[in-house]
C-alpha cells in the first residue's frame, strides 16, 4: 500500500518550488493534500497539473500571517477532512543584506512569515493534529542558513535559527500526546526563491558559484528535499522528534 494511504497532509507554500514537489510526492504516496498560498495562479496551474486525481488535491488561497485567513483553511480542511496527519510548514521568504543595509520593513518581512505565519498555522492546526492522534506529525522547512552564518543573510538566518528552536521546543512539548516535530535544512536548492541571484549572476555563474559552496560540488533539487521530508513525515519516522535533517551537501559537516 502506499505509503500516506489516506492520510491528510497541508502543505504551505505548495505551488511552487519545494512545496510544489511535496505535493507532487506526497499525492504520489496516496495522500489526500492541500496546498496553499498568496498567489492564485501557481494553485491554479497545480490544480491543472493534477486534475485527474481530482478530490484528493485542494487548494486554498491564503497568507499565512493573517489570523483570520488562517482561521478560516483550518475551519475549511477540517470540515473537508476531519483533522490532518501532517503539516508541512514550506512557505517562507528571503531577504538578503547586512546590519547596516537591511531595512526594518525587510527584517519584520522575513520575521513575520518565517516564524510568526509558521506559528499561526501550527497553533490554529494543533487541534486538527489533535484529532488524528499519535503519530500525527509537524515538518518545517528551514535553511543550513538556520545553523551555518554566511554574509548578508541577517534576518533570513535569524529567522530559521528561531524556526530550528521552535521545531524543538514544541517537539518537546507534545511529545506526550505523540505528535512529532521536526525540520528540514536544506542547502542551496533550484527554485523560484534563487531566481532574484539567478538573474543578477546568469544561470550558469550561478550555479558554478552555488556548486562550490557544497562540499558535494552540487545544489540541490527539490527531489532532494522531498525524499528526506517523505521519511520524517512517515510512520518510518515514528520514534523522531525534534530533529533538524541537513539536506545540504555537506555544508554542515564543515
Ligand atoms: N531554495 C532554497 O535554496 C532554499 C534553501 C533552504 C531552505 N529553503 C526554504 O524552503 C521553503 C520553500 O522555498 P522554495 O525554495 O521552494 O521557494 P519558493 O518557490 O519561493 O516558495 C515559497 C512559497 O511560499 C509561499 N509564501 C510566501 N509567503 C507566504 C505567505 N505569507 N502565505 C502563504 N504562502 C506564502 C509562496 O507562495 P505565494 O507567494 O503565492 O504566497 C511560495 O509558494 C522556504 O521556507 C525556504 O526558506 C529554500
Amino acid at each position: 500500500m502506499a505509503k500516506f494511504h489516506d492520510k491528510r497532509v497541508l502543505i504551505t507554500g505548495g505551488g511552487t518550488g519545494i512545496g510544489r514537489e511535496l505535493v507532487h510526492r506526497f499525492l504520489s504516496e496516496g495522500a489526500r493534500v492541500v496546498a496553499c498560498g498568496r498567489r492564485p495562479g501557481p494553485l491554479v496551474s497545480l490544480q491543472q497539473e493534477h486534475a485527474p486525481l481530482g478530490p484528493r488535491l485542494m487548494t486554498i488561497e491564503c497568507d499565512i500571517c493573517d489570523p483570520q485567513d488562517v482561521a478560516a483553511m483550518a475551519k475549511r480542511i477540517d470540515g473537508a477532512m476531519g483533522g490532518l496527519d501532517v503539516l508541512v510548514n514550506n512557505a517562507g521568504v528571503e531577504e538578503r543584506g547586512k546590519l547596516d543595509d537591511l531595512e526594518l520593513r525587510a527584517w519584520d518581512r522575513v520575521m513575520n512569515v518565517n516564524l510568526r505565519g509558521t506559528f499561526l498555522v501550527t497553533q490554529e492546526f494543533l487541534p486538527l493534529l489533535r484529532k488524528a492522534g499519535r503519530g500525527a506529525n509537524v515538518l518545517n522547512l528551514s535553511s543550513s542558513l538556520g545553523s551555518v552564518a554566511e554574509e548578508g543573510t541577517l534576518a533570513y538566518s535569524v529567522s530559521k535559527a528561531g524556526l530550528e528552536m521552535m521545531t524543538r521546543c514544541c517537539a518537546l512539548d507534545y511529545a506526550r500526546e505523540g505528535i512529532r516535530f521536526n525540520a528540514l535544512a536544506p542547502g542551496i536548492i533550484d527554485t523560484p526563491m534563487q531566481d532574484r541571484s539567478k538573474g543578477e549572476l546568469g544561470y550558469q555563474e550561478w550555479r558554478s558559484q552555488m556548486e562550490q559552496l557544497h562540499p558535494l560540488q552540487s545544489i540541490g533539487m527539490p527531489k532532494d528535499v522531498s525524499a528526506a521530508a517523505l521519511f520524517l513525515c512517515s510512520a518510518e519516522a515514528d520514534w523522531i522528534t525534534g530533529v533538524i535533517l541537513h539536506v545540504d551537501g555537506g555544508i554542515s559537516a564543515r
